[in-house]
């Protein structure tokens, strides 16, 4: 077993489920199959690899209705959102309890393995509004909720192959190799930043100043599945490199995938973020306005609310940031804290707006976003749509 660097782990333990064994994908192919999605993928990765730490595997319905409920799991551990493998009934029924069946991908390949030690029917309704806080399907993660199978499989897992990370490859490492990185560059605090978007002016802003205060910047997109109108991770990739090589010092930054979906979750979101970033190593983690949010469902600083109301338990500091934007008669970033000046003198686009922008050919103000990340988002969306994706 390797050493594990750094702050202590989600409840306890750094999980480790992998085995690339030969032996253990003979072993796998003799079992019934079942086929994942890349939603479902991710997540067995994110087990595997301890990001998802102390989870061994999707939960049983002890732990589910425990999460639903109470935001803990059964023995205690904070946790704030399911981690489910759903199936319909029919898929459900060919499975016996106790037995063991390989998790493959719509290719067929076999990615891990699951031991079926319950099968149950979840509350959807409930699990729609304790967790996302509405039960309304306009919002995506709703939606995808009431559109997955009604039973859902829990158990053990293992990941007997590494998912492929495509051109992001060179951006993957696993929690135990975050920490041994950590270690080595001496850092000892760590603030991790989650992002589904380009980091724009704002986002710099408030890295920046949790920079001053902590040793390195752990930068870590989510790249897993997010919805349509979100800007694609492969376009937003290389926005973070250029952002990284034209505005940040390169030995305190380093730039990690995190290959999870997007939940849209808002505030318990929010602490799955954090509780996964401390797995990676991270000592601090960042959120401000809306964190992991969508539309007008949350608060705008619901989830610092509530990540303040568990603080003690995730064992982190968290850097809470008000809304930030550019004022005119500062001439800097600023937020309500420390700028004096009206809404007048303020430039801010939303995402949505930006989105717009950029999709049109069209540079957003140099008060927004870098203009060149700017040039290389015009760049891949335009690529994109010359490819039809
Ligand atoms: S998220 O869904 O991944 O949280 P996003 O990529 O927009 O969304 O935000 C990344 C982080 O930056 C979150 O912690 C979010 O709260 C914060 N953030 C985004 N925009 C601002 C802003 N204008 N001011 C303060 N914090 C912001």
């Amino acid at each position: 077993m390797e050493k594990v660097f750094g702050i202590t782990p989600h409840g306890g333990k750094l999980i480790n489920l992998e085995d690339f064994s030969a032996a253990a994908l003979t072993e796998a192919e003799q079992l019934p199959s079942l086929t994942i999605n890349a939603w479902t993928l991710s997540d067995l990765e994110l087990i595997a690899i301890g990001g998802f730490s102390p989870l061994t595997g999707f939960m049983t319905s002890g732990d589910y209705h425990s999460v639903v409920k109470t935001m803990h799991l059964q023995n205690g551990v904070l946790w704030s959102v399911p981690i489910t493998l759903p199936v319909d009934q029919a898929t459900a029924d060919t499975f016996e309890l106790n037995q063991k069946i390989a998790l493959k991908d719509k290719h067929g390949d076999i990615y891990g393995t699951l031991l079926v030690e319950d099968k149950y029917r979840p509350d959807k309704l409930l699990e729609a509004q304790n967790v996302y806080g509405t039960t309304e399907t306009a919002h995506p993660g709703v939606k995808r909720l009431f559109e997955t199978g009604d039973v859902y499989l829990g158990g053990h897992i293992k990941l007997l192959k590494q998912p492929s990370h495509g051109d992001f490859s060179d951006y993957y490492l696993e929690p135990i190799a975050t920490r041994q990185l950590f270690h080595d560059l001496g850092w000892q605090t760590i603030v991790g930043f989650q992002t589904r978007n380009p980091i724009h002016r704002a986002h710099e802003y408030i890295q920046k100043l949790a920079l001053e205060n902590v040793d390195g910047l752990f930068l870590n997109p989510l790249v897993g599945e997010t919805k349509a109108d979100d800007i694609p991770a492969t376009v937003r990739m290389a926005s973070y490199q250029t952002i990284l090589k034209y505005y940040y010092p390169q030995d305190r930054v380093r730039l990690v995938i995190y290959p999870a979906a997007m939940r849209y979750a808002g505030p318990k979101e929010a602490i799955l973020h954090a509780i996964v970033r401390k797995n990676y190593g991270c000592t601090d983690f960042i959120v401000g306005r809306d964190h992991a949010g969508v539309g007008d469902y949350y608060g705008t600083y619901e989830a610092q609310e509530l990540i303040t109301s568990v603080e003690s338990e995730l064992g982190m500091h968290f850097f809470k940031f008000d809304n930030a934007f550019y004022c005119k008669k500062c001439e800097a970033m600023a937020t309500s804290k420390t700028c004096p000046h009206s809404d007048a003198d303020h430039i801010s686009l939303s995402g949505t707006k930006v989105r717009q922008l950029l999709s049109a050919g069209v540079v957003p103000p140099k008060e927004v976003s870098r203009p060149e990340v700017a040039q290389v988002l015009i760049d891949g969306l335009k690529k994109q749509r010359t490819l039809g994706v």
